[in-house]
């Protein structure tokens, strides 16, 4: 019995890579290699964070992983630019089943995300997903796939982990919450392998909708 489901939120409610579009418009031909290279580096700036017990907040981490990508592929970044790409983090697109998946379930829900408040509180907004609870990580201070993180979400929901049903399409992530102890569900949008941390999802599908 599930009786709330807790969705990731980059990546598997909002595309990341949504930022693509802005990205090309400063360096053509570029856009897809950039992102991929930002997204790459902003997990692995959360889980050095995380080990090295030096928090940061999501904005900043993003901040200076976009700062790192450009440099690395010689990119010139200007103020203009990085307020712009910052910009459209809180305004990242929802995948296109996201909306309809989430006015068909009834049930409660909330979102519980990397992402600092003044990053995430913004997009749900201009999204218009409503959610019971946005729940951020840096009430805890720590990074996921910390068991820190997930029992936030036990705390503030009041609900036992074996009731609570996760989502991410960030296999990692599904994992590190599988190893807690939730019902987990793996969106794998782009058919990637399982990773091998010695846990698997209860459920792999391929988007929103086809969730039990
Ligand atoms: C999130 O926490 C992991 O980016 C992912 O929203």
């Amino acid at each position: 019995m599930i009786e709330a489901l807790v969705f990731d939120a980059y990546g598997t409610l909002y595309d990341v890579h949504s930022v693509v579009r802005r990205c090309e418009s400063f360096w053509p031909g570029r856009g897809t290699a950039l992102s991929a290279a930002w997204r790459s580096k902003q997990l692995e700036y959360t889980w050095l964070r995380s080990l090295m017990g030096r928090y940061a907040p999501f904005s900043q981490v993003t901040l200076e992983a976009l700062r790192f990508a450009c440099e690395a592929m010689k990119l010139p970044l200007g103020g203009e630019q990085e307020r712009a790409l910052m910009d459209e983090y809180t305004r990242l697109a929802t995948f296109p089943e996201v909306a309809s998946f989430l006015q068909k379930r009834s049930g409660r829900r909330a979102i519980l995300s990397n992402g600092s408040p003044d990053m995430l509180d913004p997009l749900v907004a201009h999204s218009g997903l409503r959610f019971d609870a946005v729940l951020s990580v840096d009430e805890v201070g720590v990074y996921k796939p910390s068991p820190q993180v997930y029992e936030l979400a036990v705390q503030r929901l009041r609900i036992a982990k074996e009731r609570i049903g996760f989502v991410s399409s960030n296999c990692w992530d599904a994992i590190g919450a599988k190893a807690f102890g939730f019902q987990v569900y793996w969106v794998n949008r782009g058919s990637a392998p399982l990773d091998r941390l010695g846990f698997a999802p209860d459920g792999i599908v391929s988007s929103l909708q086809d969730l039990p």
